[in-house]
């Protein structure tokens, strides 16, 4: 006896999509899972891909709840630390840094550490988020090199902003600044810089992109990364969103549904109620029409989404019933097209599954 409402995590979906990223290029692959692993839980993902030679995260909270379930390969802090005290405990738990500004750097060279820490050197090539400026960064190469809290073998990475639009010019402009930038480091002796450029949507849209570490997280979880595209054939969607039919009822033509009746029945219908809702991470905003599959069949959502409720419109399919499988996105209903319904994307739906939904591992 238990809430219907769950994510099934396909492992075997996972890895085959791991080795798809992988299988791109040589290089080395750092599967991204920050975010409770863009909402697929982190302990799961990081489990089924210990293959993997690090893993990437946004915080030294997110790195130590993986160490917490004793993932213990390196982890990448991909925006570095936020205070000073995060230095010594990220090099105590072999956690690599990112270093992307000044004060990051200040704060690592003033540490007193016992061994040196791996460090991701941040370049701002023109997302203009995070990243040292090209002509900042050859200063800060130098001082880290010289640093006996720094590894001699680091890593300069940059991130795309558009990488998703295939026909945008500013993954060239990134990649030739990049290029020029990497040229002119002058690399201490006996030390290595390796390269990292490439998202999900460069390791599989933009092969000048291919360096020594990809980053790919969306991919990873089975989705097209590109803005024109629900879904991209060599992929396997990972999490199938599911819930049940909990309540059935028939209702007159001129009669509406759910809070403020956003939807009126233009004829006689047939309302089955669904035990998932925003509280669960559907988004509130879905309109009328969003796709439900009940029992593999394509019915519209009907009436605004409740905190632990949806109500759709199963009047064109027969045989429903109380206790009837529902897909909200997954296997064959891809959460990029429920993203293009609800106007976001299909990252923001993958990492807004909330705590309370259970992660169910299967295969
Ligand atoms: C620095 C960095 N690298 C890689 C990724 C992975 O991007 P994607 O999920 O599009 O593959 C992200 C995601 O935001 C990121 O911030």
């Amino acid at each position: 006896m238990a809430r219907p409402t769950r994510v099934l995590i396909n492992q075997q979906a996972l890895r085959d999509n791991y080795a798809i990223a992988q299988g791109a290029s040589a290089a080395h692959c750092m599967p991204m899972v920050k975010a409770n692993a863009y909402g697929h839980g982190a302990e799961i993902v990081c489990n089924a891909l210990n293959l993997a030679p690090a893993f990437g995260v946004a915080s030294i909270e997110e790195a130590l709840e993986l160490r917490s379930f004793g993932i213990d390969k390196p982890i990448l802090l991909l925006e570095g630390t936020f205070s000073v005290d995060e230095i010594s405990v990220a090099a105590d738990n072999q956690l690599w840094l990112m270093v992307e500004n000044n004060q990051q750097l200040k704060h690592l060279l003033q540490a007193s550490l016992l061994q040196p820490v791996r460090v991701w050197l941040g370049l701002d090539t023109g997302m203009h988020r995070l990243g040292f400026q090209a002509d900042e960064v050859n200063a800060a190469y130098c001082a880290l090199a010289a640093s006996d809290n720094v590894h001699n073998h680091m890593v300069l990475a940059s991130h795309f902003a558009s990488a998703d639009h295939l026909d945008d010019p500013k993954t060239y402009q990134q990649m030739a600044l990049y290029d020029s930038v990497y040229a002119d480091i002058a690399v201490a002796d006996g030390a290595i810089l390796q390269q990292s450029l490439a998202n999900s949507a460069a390791i599989l849209g933009w092969p000048g992109a291919q360096r020594d570490w990809q980053r790919p997280g969306y991919m990873l979880y089975g989705n097209s990364p590109f803005v024109d595209q629900y879904k991209d054939h060599r992929l396997q969607p990972v999490m199938t969103f599911t819930s049940a039919v909990t309540s059935l009822r028939s209702i007159a033509a001129g009669e509406s549904v759910g809070y403020a009746g956003t939807w009126t029945a233009a004829r006689t219908s047939r309302i089955a109620t669904l035990t998932v809702g925003y509280a669960d991470g559907y988004p509130r905003h879905a309109p009328n029409g969003t796709p439900v599959l009940i029992n593999g069949r394509r019915c519209p959502l009907v009436g605004r989404v409740s905190m632990d409720m949806i109500s759709v419109d199963v009047s064109d399919i027969s045989e429903v019933n109380i206790g009837d499988p529902s897909i909200l996105w997954g296997q064959n209903l891809s959460v990029n097209e429920i993203a293009a319904h609800c106007a976001t994307n299909g990252y923001q739906l993958l990492s807004g599954i909330s705590a309370r939904v259970p992660r169910v591992a299967e295969n």
